[in-house]
């Protein structure tokens, strides 16, 4: 099926915004820098780049008949509280594993922030004492035995949406937007850079920037920034769910390995811990923008942006577009950080 073709579910007011750094660029002083907004895209739950992926996924719990979604992530997990969010939304129940993917000792990291919220709109949430790992998982499997021991009907939806078969069409449909918003602003990003972990954020924008080349012929950077400090099952996950969602939107060839960037170098030695670099890039993005990105994730790709815009790696001449994809919420856990 080709792209359109797919199912969506709305969840978003519509194509993200996207709008010139100017003070950022000016700051810097080479590539011209823009942003995109995923963190203001939706009223549920202060949004962010899960909700765009599940949008093609709702269509499907809605097929299943199942009455509980059930998912997973880190106790400060961005995607848990959406999916929470679209539970509420659509009226389901939601069971949720929140791991201790980070060993991260501020007191408030299980009851403030992401789990606070998903609390708030009636997700079941189970605190879990395992580490971090992108892959399937033993407690998640668990939970959705349990929610069918009780009655239920679960939805499985794996951590970050990726391993999910319909993961990666949020964003290759978000390569489809950058297009049309591209027109609109009479402007080319010839250079995005994008967080990635779970992977199908990233590959999802390589499957769609792959089928507007083989449209257009204009080729751009895609760049994944590891925030995973597991550089190489992340590379390996990325690659996959891209392959994978090139063949889902027909794309009819199979991509270049040069379309596959996933770049180390700012995500530290672990998941979820900020590192100087991280902290730098969100004063950075606060100060001279008021722009809010957090800790785990956009601070890491931000920081990544800063040095290869600052090293010339992206050229002077280069129009730069920043995929911010939300997570201010966690902040909330990291408060000493800033203190
Ligand atoms: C704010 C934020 N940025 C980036 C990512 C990375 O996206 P992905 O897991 O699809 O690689 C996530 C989720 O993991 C996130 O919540």
């Amino acid at each position: 099926m080709k792209l359109h073709e797919f199912p969506r579910y709305p969840l978003t007011f519509g194509p993200s915004p996207v709008h010139p750094l100017e003070r950022l660029t000016a700051h810097l002083g080479g590539a011209s820098i823009w942003a995109k907004r995923e963190d203001v895209s939706s009223g549920l739950a202060f949004g962010g780049n899960k909700t765009r992926k599940l949008e093609y996924i709702v269509p499907d719990v809605l097929a299943s008949g199942a009455d509980t979604l059930v998912s997973i992530g880190g106790y400060q997990s961005n995607h848990t509280r959406q999916v929470a969010a679209v539970a509420a939304r659509l009226g389901l129940g939601c069971r949720l594993v929140q791991e201790k993917w980070v060993d991260w000792d501020d007191p408030v990291n299980a009851s403030v922030g992401n789990i606070l919220l998903s609390r708030i709109m009636g997700a079941d949430v189970r605190l879990d004492d395992s580490g971090f790992d992108i892959g399937i998982r033993q407690s998640w499997e668990d939970a959705l035995r349990e929610v069918e021991e009780a009655g239920g009907t679960p939805y499985a939806i794996p951590a970050g949406a990726s391993e999910h078969r319909l993961g990666g069409l949020g964003f290759a449909n978000w390569a489809f937007e950058v297009a049309e918003q591209e027109q609109q602003l009479d402007v080319f990003f010839d250079t995005i850079v994008v967080c990635t972990v779970t992977g199908s954020t990233h590959a999802g924008m390589i499957a769609g920037f792959a089928a507007l080349e083989d449209l257009t012929g204009r080729t751009r950077r895609v760049i994944g920034i590891d925030a995973s400090a597991t550089l190489d099952k992340t590379r390996a996950q990325v690659a996959r769910i891209a392959r994978h969602t090139a063949e889902l939107i027909e794309l009819g060839r199979d991509l270049r390995d040069d379309e596959i960037t996933v770049l180390e170098g700012w995500a530290g030695d672990l998941y979820g811990i900020p590192v100087e670099s991280t902290v730098d890039a969100i004063r950075l993005s606060g100060r001279l923008e008021g722009m809010i990105i957090d800790p785990v994730y956009e601070g890491k790709s931000m920081a990544g942006l800063v040095d290869l815009v600052t090293s010339g790696d992206i050229s002077p001449d280069s129009t730069v577009l920043y995929a911010h994809l939300g997570g201010q919420p966690a902040l909330n856990a990291y408060s000493g950080v800033f203190a």
